[in-house]
């Protein structure tokens, strides 16, 4: 009951209507958290922000191409660290309840981070939660301490601003300072700049006669909702909610796909103290999380390999088309037509015998991280032709924030 009282409060707080997505306009708690999440000196060494690994222009995941295309883990600001996930996008976030198990269909919900471990049970926001990790996170923004941010924060321009909403003697007092930081982000990260529901997609549900989808993105989102064919909308729901808020394209639960390993993950490589495992690491998903809380603990072998559903909104989102961005919790997938490819025929062929990647002309798929608990009731197999594969992509495409209708 908790849980579901406090999804609905988030829920209340954090839904910016259709309506009101256009209007930008942040209320001071937001504007304090935005001015945090772009400032770069909130780093050791300074010029990591938020925005580094979470770039609006890239659909809020991270600003390097390069990477992208390749390791898709980012540097932290001590460049010879890195992380051992890619960045997933930090729009939608706040819109994950709070971590719980929901015994009636027996599975996790919730959280922020791929394994659910920001679970907002102390702030009662996930999202808040999250916010405290980068700072510290030695692979990240890698500051010394909470005290170390709170100086920072309370010395910068917009320290005033902090001071004039939480209280002239915050900057006195690091716990309750570091949790109204974090709480600052996450009105930011709830506002209509971050989560602004104004794709082609959002346009089209408003008004499907005056901002149509073309022939192809229908035939997608057909595909896309079809339980006997795509049947993506199982797991990335794409229907407005019975009260009219807009889809979030996830469910928030946990799935094990069978998504391959990156072979040019940077983590594999990091040295002994930070990745004790070396290029033998594997990523355990969900389980990792659930092997720290005690009354979970039992569950983490039926989750290993499990990562949280993410939003397909901003999925294509990029600043120009050569921007390139990869798909999956390790950047595995290098196109969307190549994860929907993976869906489609996963189980049609086999696994490599190279277990990194395919070798010139082997017609199979890399095994699996976690060969476990692969869902194989409802993807794996689909019987899509090319051209069903492309109106996938084609109308994952419509989910861009920042559409603009054209001018009739
Ligand atoms: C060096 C890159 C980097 C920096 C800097 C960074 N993040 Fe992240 N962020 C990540 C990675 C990687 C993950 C996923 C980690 C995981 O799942 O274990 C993540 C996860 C998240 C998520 C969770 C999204 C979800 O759907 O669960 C949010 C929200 C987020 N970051 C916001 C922030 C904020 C706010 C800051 C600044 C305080 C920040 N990030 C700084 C790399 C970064
Ligand atoms: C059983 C639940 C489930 C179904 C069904 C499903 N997905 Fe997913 N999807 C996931 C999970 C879980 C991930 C994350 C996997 C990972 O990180 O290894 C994901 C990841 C993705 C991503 C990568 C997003 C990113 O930011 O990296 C895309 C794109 C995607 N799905 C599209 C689709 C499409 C298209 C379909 C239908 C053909 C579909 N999904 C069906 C659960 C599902």
């Amino acid at each position: 009951m908790f849980y579901k009282s406090v999804w609905i409060v988030l829920l209340i707080t954090a839904i910016p209507f259709w309506a009101d997505a256009q209007d930008r306009k942040l209320s001071p708690i937001e504007d304090l958290g935005r001015q945090i999440y772009f400032d770069k000196s909130l780093s050791d060494p300074p010029g990591q922000s938020c925005a580094s690994c979470h770039d609006p222009a890239a659909g809020w995941i991270g600003e390097i191409s390069e990477i992208n295309a390749h390791a898709a883990v980012y540097p932290g600001a001590v460049e010879a660290r890195s992380g051992n996930r890619k960045p997933p996008t930090a729009a939608y976030a706040t819109f994950s309840p709070v971590f719980h198990y929901d015994a009636t269909d027996q599975l996790f919900v919730g959280g922020n981070f791929q394994d659910g471990r920001a679970t907002g049970w102390l702030l009662g926001n996930p999202t808040a939660e999250q916010a405290q990790g980068p700072f510290l996170n030695p692979v990240e923004q890698n500051l010394k301490n909470a005290e170390r941010v709170v100086e920072l924060v309370c010395q910068a321009d917009y320290g005033k601003l902090f001071r004039s909403i939480y209280g002239q003697d915050i900057c006195n007092n690091t716990i309750n300072a570091y949790n109204a930081i974090a709480q600052a982000i996450a009105a930011f990260e709830a506002s209509a700049e971050i989560n602004a529901f104004s794709s082609k997609y959002d346009y089209y549900l408003k008004d499907s006669q005056k901002y149509p989808l073309n022939k192809q993105e229908l035939l997608g989102l057909q595909l896309f909702n079809d339980e006997s064919k795509g049947n993506c909308a199982a797991c990335h729901p794409s229907q407005p909610d019975t009260d009219g808020s807009p889809p979030l394209f996830t469910d928030f639960t946990y799935d094990n796909l069978g998504t391959p390993k990156n072979p040019e993950n940077t983590w594999y490589g990091m040295p002994k103290e930070i990745n004790p495992d070396g290029d033998k690491w594997i990523d355990p998903g969900l389980a990792g999380f659930l092997k720290t809380v005690p009354r979970f603990a039992k569950y983490a072998n039926e989750n290993r390999g499990k990562h949280k559903v993410p939003t397909l909104r901003n999925v294509d989102k990029r600043p120009n088309p050569e921007f390139a961005k990869s798909y999956g919790h390790n950047g595995a997938f290098k196109s969307l037509k190549e994860i929907v490819h993976f869906y489609n025929i996963r189980d049609r062929l086999p696994k490599c015998e190279n277990t990194a990647k395919p070798k010139p002309g082997e017609n199979c798929w890399p095994a699996p991280e976690v060969a476990e608990n692969v869902n194989k009731d409802e993807l794996g197999d689909l019987g899509l032709t090319e051209e069903e594969e492309w109106a996938l992509v084609a109308f994952m495409k419509t989910l861009s924030d920042d559409w603009t209708p054209p001018t009739q």
